[in-house]
């Protein structure tokens, strides 16, 4: 609900268990005054301390009141150059050379539904939404801007978006443009960040808020292995069930900065948006830049509750499933199994030992077009390599389809090597700048994605293809981080561009290829989940999380992503073991219920396995299929932090309606005397009463989520438990 006090000009978000507040305050400067657990909408602009402060200025509307600072005050959507020194939200280079921005408020509107962005990803709906828009003017520049609020009160989610009007008569450029901005009056804060690299990503990172600026950012072009667009600021004492936090997620995938500054006056600020560094974006009068949305979930009961509220809000606004109400199909991917080393005998041969074991789908990696044998060569040649495959996609996924198996194909359309036709006939459509010989990465070079006719030549090329046999499914791959970042299509004055245009670009591609093909299913992936972000979500309702699929580092790698991002988007595979990635054994029951706990599907030659493990994966794909919507749709709940070292890893899927679960359990490595160890569970209904799988008798969830599990010892390294729970 928004509400706006026109005396006080303040305007109240709330949402079902948190408010929201700003206020028009004098000289027209838009304060921040809360964020937090449900309050009354009253004026809450009396937390405000106005205090003669050395070296902050006034601004020149406050006369003598050396109170009034915008250095000290909290501000809903930071400037620059006139006044507050901590970290700015925007910043503008006018056409007299200098650079500033004061924005003032302006006036307001109040739609019903949920505000669009054009060309950028953004959380939909209808009527349970609402849309606040603040508008603020920079008299002098000629500016204005205008701060976008969505708030879908069902789910704690208030998001954010921003558009900057050039309303003068001559060009100016934007050198910064946040998403986001929350002013705290307190500094006794945390920041959480996930960071990590190529086969570790989303480590969740804790630290206490220190003076001055922190925080993360990408300048890779995508949003990175390294440092995911999502952050929470929380209480010190904050845990899964208890103490306040703040979670935000900005929808982009390329280049971002989410920063924390305490200032001088023990006041902190949360600033997200693109990355300042290597950004400007020209605008022409009447032009206007719009920045990405953010959104943010504040818990006053923990990061469970947050979790939860962002994983509902992006399964049911943002995911645009081609399968809604379906059941996504359990896969093979083909790529630890053989890598480029395949024809279509040998997939064959691997879909053929999956089909009879539940399996539905079969992915074709990376390797079946132009010239590709291995990763030094083909990449923009997208045209069936008929050595490999002699009859094409027409005749392979038919075959599939006569085994039960749909058909689905990996592709990399950002991507060229030089040898290629593509790069041979246009060496200038990679990113280079000029007179420099371009970093390789993987030896492949990055196609300029700024650029419409590349754009075009590409989706030209695998429009054919995609329409060429029935293909179900596509994996979109972006293996490498951008470098060299100078486009030939642009002038020296908007290089600045580059990296956002790019992002625009592989938005509208991947909106073209969702639009003609609505019912292929598309995943995302970036050397594993280098742009794991509610930008690529929008599009791809699953991402593939990692390239590690060794089950025990993805206890930690699914952990950290459950943060923000729901089960329903990990792409997760059971793999060989000993894993390719790590050299460790682990048992396939154990590979079994940490994969089901993301999209599920298996990776690994079958052709190769023995009739017990058969077994166990037709155990395991009737399993996963009986349970789909509890485990994709249900309420996770994280029972432990894998990355404290403890005997086991547990987490739990509850239905909606609580009254069934599914608790998993693995085990670290194991030792000869072992504790007796309780689990507690979480999220069931504590009158209710629970039958246990593998159990004779009931017991009620109180004593379930009080007394606890016993849980039994182990024999062997990483053995796993999954126990299913029914209320009577
Ligand atoms: C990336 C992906 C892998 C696989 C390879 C193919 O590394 O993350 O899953 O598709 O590319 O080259």
């Amino acid at each position: 609900m928004i509400i706006f006090d026109k005396e006080n000009r303040v305007f109240t978000l709330h949402t079902r268990s948190t408010t929201y507040q700003m206020k028009a305050g004098r000289h027209n400067v838009l304060l921040h005054t809360y964020y937090g657990p449900r309050v009354t909408e009253e004026d809450l602009s009396y937390l405000i301390r106005y205090a003669d402060r050395g070296c902050s200025p006034n601004p020149p509307e406050a006369g003598d009141d050396r109170c009034f600072s915008l250095d000290t005050l909290p501000q809903e959507y930071s400037t620059c150059g006139v006044g507050d020194f901590r970290l700015p939200c925007v910043e503008f280079a006018l056409p007299s050379g200098s650079s500033s921005a004061d924005l003032r408020y302006a006036g307001y509107e109040l739609r019903p539904g949920k505000y669009a962005l054009e060309g950028l990803p953004a959380f939909f709906g209808g009527q349970e939404w609402e849309t606040l828009v603040v508008l603020l003017e920079d008299a002098a520049a000629r500016v204005r801007v205008e701060l976008y609020y969505g708030v879908l009160e069902e789910q704690d989610l208030i998001t954010r978006a921003v558009r900057v009007v050039n309303q003068g008569d001559q060009p100016l450029s934007l050198r910064r443009c946040a998403s986001l901005c929350l002013d705290f009056q307190r500094s006794d804060l945390d920041l959480i960040t996930f960071d990590g690299c190529h086969m570790m990503e989303r480590c969740p990172a804790r630290a206490p808020l220190r003076p001055g600026v922190q925080g993360v950012d990408s300048a890779r072009g995508t949003s990175s292995h390294h440092h995911n667009p999502f952050v929470i600021l929380c209480e010190r004492e904050t845990n899964e069930d208890y103490g306040l936090c703040y979670g935000a997620m900005l929808l982009y995938s390329g280049n971002f900065q989410a920063a924390a500054e305490l200032s001088q006056y023990d006041s902190a600020r949360l600033v997200m948006g693109i990355n300042p560094w290597h950004f400007s974006f020209r605008l022409a009068p009447g032009e206007c830049f719009t920045a990405p949305e953010a959104a943010m979930v504040c818990s006053p009961a923990g990061f469970g509750p947050m979790s939860r509220r962002f994983h509902r809000s992006i399964r049911e606004h943002l995911i645009h499933d081609p399968m809604a109400g379906r059941r996504r199909p359990v896969l093979i991917n083909n790529w630890e199994a053989t890598y480029f080393d395949f024809d279509a005998g040998k997939l064959l041969e691997i879909a053929r030992t999956a089909a009879p074991l539940g399996i539905e789908l079969f992915v074709m990696d990376d390797g079946w077009f132009g010239g590709r044998c291995d990763d030094n060569r083909g990449l923009g040649d997208w045209w069936v390599n008929r050595e490999k495959l002699p009859g094409g996609l027409e005749a392979l996924a038919p075959q599939m389809e006569e085994l039960g198996l749909g058909f689905g194909i990996w592709i990399e359309p950002e991507m060229v090597n030089e040898d290629s036709r593509l790069y041979r006939e246009h060496p200038d459509w990679a990113l280079k700048i000029p007179r420099r010989d371009p970093a390789r990465c993987r030896n492949q070079l990055v196609l300029d994605f700024s650029r419409p006719e590349v754009r075009e030549n590409v989706y030209g090329q695998l429009y054919p293809v995609l329409s060429s046999a029935p293909i179900r499914y596509v994996k979109w791959d972006m293996n490498r981080s951008l470098t060299d970042v100078w486009s030939a299509a642009l002038p020296p004055e908007r290089q600045g561009e580059v990296y956002h245009r790019y992002v625009l670009g592989v938005y509208e591609m991947l909106d073209r290829l969702r639009r003609d093909f609505p019912d292929v299913l598309i995943e995302g992936c970036c050397g594993g989940g280098g742009r794991f972000d509610g930008g690529m979500l929008y599009y791809t309702p699953q991402i593939w999380c990692s390239d590690n699929t060794d089950a025990i580092d993805r206890l930690r790698i699914q952990y950290g992503t459950s943060f923000c991002y729901p089960v329903s988007a990990m792409g997760a595979h059971v793999s060989v073991s000993p894993n390719e990635q790590t050299g460790r054994v682990t048992p396939l029951r154990t590979r079994g219920a940490v994969a089901m706990s993301g999209t599920f599907g298996y990776e690994m030659d079958l052709s190769k396995t023995t009739p017990e493990e058969r077994e166990i994966i037709r155990e395991q794909t009737a399993f996963f299929k009986e349970h789909y919507d509890l485990i994709q749709k249900g309420d996770y709940y994280r029972l432990t932090d894998p990355f404290r070292e403890g005997p086991y890893t547990a987490w739990a899927h509850v239905s909606p309606d609580r009254r069934q679960a599914l608790v998993t359990v693995v085990y670290g490595s194991v030792r000869a005397v072992q504790s007796f160890l309780t689990l507690r569970l979480k999220g069931l209904d504590p009158d209710a009463r629970y039958r246990v799988s593998g159990e004779e008798r009931s017991w009620s969830g109180s004593v379930l989520m009080n007394a606890g599990w016993p849980l039994p010892m182990t024999r062997g390294d990483y053995q796993s438990l999954q126990l299913y729970l029914e209320a009577e």
